[in-house]
């Protein structure tokens, strides 16, 4: 199959050889893996009955043991005594991958942590084929980061993590030409598709023409974007302000006050920094904050969502607010975790007027995809959209504004991107 040109597949060895190679789709949100099997993909069942694995983590506390995937949601949903992480992925490219810490007994780094979230797909993936990966074909965002630094850390972050988890080497691809490789049917010889995956953390597109035999990638483009800033948009706006984001602080002497810091509202809306939020620094600032509060119940929520770790339970009832409320035009987040009885009306059209911005910014990297290319984006025939978030209908709306006259196709939300890793997968390092 011809990849075209720009296929961005880079392997550090290089060289080709019969040893298997495992197709994976490190996501933010959800996981997947997958081999070639003549000529179709087939995905690795990672969970009972589930070929996606959630991509979190539970350090438990009282089992010694990391839990993985739907376990580790289980156990933060039962209350365990433990350490719970989601969107490991967001972390990649920034300095604190590399810190070590304390975590049952060990000294890991979140590298060890990613590292061991693979080893458990490579070992299934295994266990299921009866063939042995040495190697892995994996996804990965356009853009990690925007800055390039960062960016370029991310993934030689990922690529240790592949190592120190057993393959002896890895080759990446953009996620989005992988799922160009899996829909590429959709489309007659000579149409020209753009892939809009909008997934968790980033949303990535690809502009290809299909051909008899293959594709032809003419760009790609991608922007730090997706459904964990949709439910951070969300929880800032509707949820924080209840645990007293916007509120005044008196100052100890005299009546002056001032607004509540910010960072600590941003990062219990953020899925990734809501662990670091449980050190004892954040603990007593927000007591610090209710003591002098002007609204000292709304801190005081503040106080008792730090000490009793429900950053996450209140993250995932923002996220099924998020997902109900797209469904209706309008529904509820219900927060009686934090308090009985507290929730949040979202009201007519509200979710879609938060997030228009960041959609209308998805549709604007779009269109820095179709300038790469130097194709007016009137020329695309198809638009397919994959990923969690492209069935959000903001960013249908957002991104059909600017290609109004493309034919949209809406491929397999969660399993194109491993779809076409695995199709891949076959002859990513020859
Ligand atoms: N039914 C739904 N409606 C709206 N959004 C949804 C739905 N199901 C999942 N999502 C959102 O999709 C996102 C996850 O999508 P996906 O699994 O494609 O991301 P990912 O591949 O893990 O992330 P990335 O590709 O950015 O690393 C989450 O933010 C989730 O809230
Ligand atoms: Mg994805």
């Amino acid at each position: 199959m011809n990849f075209g040109a720009g296929v961005g597949l880079r392997s550090a060895m290089g060289e080709g050889s019969d040893m298997a190679v495992l197709g994976v789709d490190f996501g933010t949100s959800n996981s997947a893996a997958g081999i070639a099997r003549e000529g179709a993909p087939q995905l690795i069942q990672l969970e009972a009955d589930e070929i996606t694995l959630p991509t979190a983590v539970f350090f438990d506390f009282d089992r010694k043991k990391m839990l993985i995937g739907s376990a580790a949601g289980n156990a933060l949903l039962a209350g365990e005594e433990g350490r719970y992480m989601r969107a490991l992925k967001s972390l990649l490219g920034a300095p604190l991958m590399r810190e070590k810490r304390n975590l049952l007994g060990e000294k890991l780094d979140f590298i060890d942590v990613v590292s061991r979230f693979l080893a458990r797909v490579k070992t299934a993936a295994e266990a299921q084929t009866g063939e042995k990966f040495d190697r892995a074909l994996s996804g990965r965002p356009v853009r990690f980061h925007g800055d390039d630094a960062r960016n370029t850390q991310a993934e030689a972050d990922l690529r240790e993590a592949y190592l120190r988890a057993g393959f002896d080497d890895v080759a990446f691809m953009f996620e989005p030409e992988a799922a160009a490789l899996a829909n590429r049917a959709v489309l007659d010889p000579g149409d020209l598709g753009l892939i809009v995956d909008i997934g968790g953390g980033t949303s990535d597109f690809t502009l290809f023409r299909n051909e008899a035999e293959g594709i032809d990638i003419l760009a790609s483009h991608g922007v730090r974007l997706g459904g964990t800033d949709f439910d951070r948009m969300v929880s800032l706006e509707t949820v924080m302000p209840l645990l007293g984001r916007g509120s005044e602080i008196r100052h100890a002497f005299g009546g002056e006050t001032h607004t509540a810091p910010t960072t600590i509202f941003n990062d219990l809306a953020t899925w990734q920094k809501i662990p670091f939020l449980y050190a004892p620094d954040s603990r007593r600032l927000a007591k610090d904050l209710a003591q002098y509060a002007v609204e000292p119940e709304k801190l005081g929520r503040l106080v008792s969502v730090l000490g009793d770790e429900l950053g996450h339970d209140i993250a995932f009832a923002v996220e099924a607010g998020k997902i109900a409320a797209n469904g209706a035009g309008r529904g509820a987040i219900d927060l009686g975790v934090v308090e009985r009885k507290l929730s949040v009306v979202l009201g007519d059209g509200m979710v879609e007027g938060l997030l228009r911005p960041m959609a209308d910014e998805m549709a604007a990297a779009a269109l820095v995809t179709m300038e790469q290319a130097q194709i007016p984006p009137d020329a695309v025939t198809h638009l397919v959209f994959v990923g969690g978030s492209s069935l959000m209908r903001v960013t249908r709306d957002a991104l059909g504004a600017v290609f109004p006259q493309a034919q949209v196709h809406h491929g397999h939300a969660l399993t194109a991107i491993v779809d076409g890793l695995s199709l891949a997968s076959a002859t990513a390092f020859d």
